[in-house]
């Protein structure tokens, strides 16, 4: 089963053509990032009107890279929740639009759920001008640990089958990610904050400042945003101000040093919390696998850790496949169409704030 996968649920516009779950045959992803980096952040007006632009030759590409005309495609998935409305819309009525002119099956796909079947995509086509993934050699097994750490979610899901998952915790607060975004903020490194921290953080010091971790009664729930205001209170004391001071105006005060320093002691905090949550979970559920998804997965020292402190071996989804994109969506619309029945392109709607939980097909 051949499916064209479409995603635009916050600032990247990707399509992708991924047959039978695991066989990556197309992957196109048109990145916004230097439009928002000029704010700091995403604006919603200037995503939902880039998409707009973009959907169209990304979908056409996705279908030329794979040597694919509209016969070859046995269906269309498309994320319908969660992200920003405005963006949600353009991917839906593109797809809407697509499975009604071509005669196609519609399968709606909760965005931070496919994050997690980034992993099941093991095979690739060889393309002219891309390049070659590194993939996982085999589908993941059940029972499944997942870390699914992205801009918006940091929980740990226990997959018992496709669609059959229990959520075991979550952030209290900020997401894993929104703490990096914020952090390099602070520390007046450029958006998106995640990488930037990520390679300040090889020059710097892990063990230069102490931060706390947060305790928590549930032992899988998370909390980042005392860690950030850690750093902001640690930042204001390096440079001599007191807490009054207003954060945008710390950066300009660092030093190289300094910023390399707290990047690499922040990344050191807040993975060693992920990897501990993850440790119990995987020490009380003893699950067959164990994965990470979302855009955070992309972090080295994540993946070092985790592989580090865990009796099992992991293998990691590609950089490429862990920030958005739409061959995650493709991926997972193969599984859920093998239990689903489609839904009407005059129907689906986008759904901007949808829980994971809410989504289990079980
Ligand atoms: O999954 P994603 O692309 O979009 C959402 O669905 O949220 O995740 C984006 C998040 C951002 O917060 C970004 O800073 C973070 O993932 N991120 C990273 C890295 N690459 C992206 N965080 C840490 N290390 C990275 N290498
Ligand atoms: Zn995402």
């Amino acid at each position: 089963m051949i499916i064209l996968g479409i995603e635009s649920s916050c600032d990247e516009t990707a399509a992708a053509i991924v047959q039978d779950g695991r066989h990556l045959l197309s992957n196109v992803i048109v990145s916004q990032i230097d439009i928002h980096s000029e704010y700091g952040g995403v604006v919603p007006e200037i995503a939902a009107r880039s998409h707009i632009e973009a959907i169209n030759p990304v979908i056409h590409k996705a279908l030329t890279d794979a040597n694919l005309g509209w016969d070859d495609i046995d269906a269309i998935a498309v994320t319908y929740a969660p992200g920003l409305v405005g963006s949600l819309l353009v991917g839906t009525l593109a797809a809407r639009a697509l499975a009604l002119l071509k005669n196609k099956p519609l399968y709606p796909i909760h965005h931070v759920e496919a994050h997690v079947y980034a992993n099941f995509i093991t095979e690739q086509s060889a393309q002219e001008g891309s390049p070659a993934l590194l993939l996982p050699s085999k589908q993941p097994e059940f029972p499944m640990l997942a870390l699914i750490v992205s801009g918006g979610h940091s929980q740990l899901v226990l997959f018992k089958d496709h669609g059959d998952y229990e959520l075991l915790g979550q952030t209290q607060d900020d997401a894993v990610g929104e703490a990096f975004d914020k952090v390099a903020k602070i520390l007046g490194l450029p958006y998106p904050g995640g990488p930037s921290i990520a390679t300040a953080a090889l020059r710097g010091d892990a063990s230069k400042y102490r931060l706390p971790k947060a305790k928590l009664d549930n032992p899988y729930n998370f909390s980042f945003s005392g860690l950030k205001t850690a750093v902001l209170r640690a930042v204001q004391a390096e440079v001599g101000v007191d807490y009054t001071f207003p954060s945008h105006e710390l950066a300009a005060r660092l030093t190289d040093t300094q910023r390399d320093d707290f990047a690499a002691s922040f990344q050191n905090i807040a993975v060693e919390t992920l990897v501990d949550k993850a440790e119990r979970a995987f020490k009380d559920f003893d699950p067959r696998s164990v994965v990470i998804a979302g855009g955070v997965a992309a972090n080295q020292e994540l993946r070092r850790q985790l592989s580090a402190r865990l009796p099992l071996p992991i293998e990691y989804a590609p950089m490429q496949l862990c920030t958005d994109n739409a061959a995650m969506i493709a991926a997972l619309g193969y599984f859920y169409a093998q239990k689903h029945q489609p839904s009407s392109p005059f129907e689906l709607e986008v759904i901007p704030s949808l829980s994971m939980t809410k989504t289990a097909w079980a």
